[in-house]
């Protein structure tokens, strides 16, 4: 699904979310930032938004894994353009079997890619496995607000309006209409603090933004 809208996903991505996402990159980054970490992976990185905001952070080496080639060669595209090609690899990988040793990553990041993952506990474990003792985890995704009128205007926004603009735009006719769908099927916050917990890894919370439309996850190992 990835590889059919590559071409579009960064412009849908910031039109669609009015730009907010890139704050909340920018947040997410900000809770790695704290641990000063030099060698960061980036999961589920897509066209590499995430990747980009990292290296601000001036680490000495970014890694990007995707399982979709159309993603990665945008991304790769813009590391190009951003001389960032040299911090930035774009790797071919599967989160849920990542070709990396344990205790390898002084952080790990995800933003909108852990819903995805086909087996959630499985791809949590490699993260943890492939995560140094003292690193630190941070996760992005979209979440359901609960509180009147962000409630009934998300509904309408995300669950309407959303898949039409998304799926016109990318001339696909199934891919905005899953990512509703997908944040339905994802843990709540609460349980998904839990999931973390249950893998092994420490301090694990949440933070809402933006009324609760998403959530940045975080943890230690
Ligand atoms: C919504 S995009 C997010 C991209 C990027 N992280 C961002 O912040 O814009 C989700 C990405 O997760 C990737 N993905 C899904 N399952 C994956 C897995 N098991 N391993 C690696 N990447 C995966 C998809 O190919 C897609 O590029």
């Amino acid at each position: 699904m990835f590889d059919n809208i590559a071409a579009r996903y960064d412009f849908l991505n910031h039109f669609l979310s009015l730009g907010i996402d890139i704050i909340w990159r920018k947040i997410a980054v900000r809770e790695i930032a704290k641990i000063n970490p030099k060698i960061i992976l980036d999961v589920a990185t897509g066209t590499g938004d995430l990747a980009i905001e990292i290296s601000k952070l001036k680490p000495k080496k970014i890694i990007g894994i995707d399982i979709s080639n159309n993603m990665l060669n945008v991304g790769r595209k813009k590391m190009i353009k951003k001389s960032l090609d040299h911090l930035i690899d774009m790797q071919y990988g599967d989160s849920e079997n990542l070709n990396f040793n344990d205790n390898t990553f002084d952080a790990i990041t995800a933003g909108f890619g852990v819903r995805n993952f086909e087996n959630l506990d499985k791809g949590l474990k490699e993260i943890y496995r492939v995560m140094k003792c003292g690193g630190k985890l941070a996760i992005l995704e979209p979440s359901e607000p609960k509180i009147f009128p962000f409630k009934q205007f998300y509904g309408l926004y995300f669950k309407g309006i959303l898949p039409l603009l998304g799926n016109f735009f990318s001339k696909d006719n199934s891919a905005y209409e899953y990512l509703p769908n997908s944040v339905v099927e994802f843990p709540s916050r609460e349980a998904f603090v839990r999931e973390l917990e249950k893998v092994g890894f420490k301090d694990s919370k949440f933070k809402s933004l933006t009324f609760g439309i998403a959530a940045l996850y975080t943890a230690s190992k």
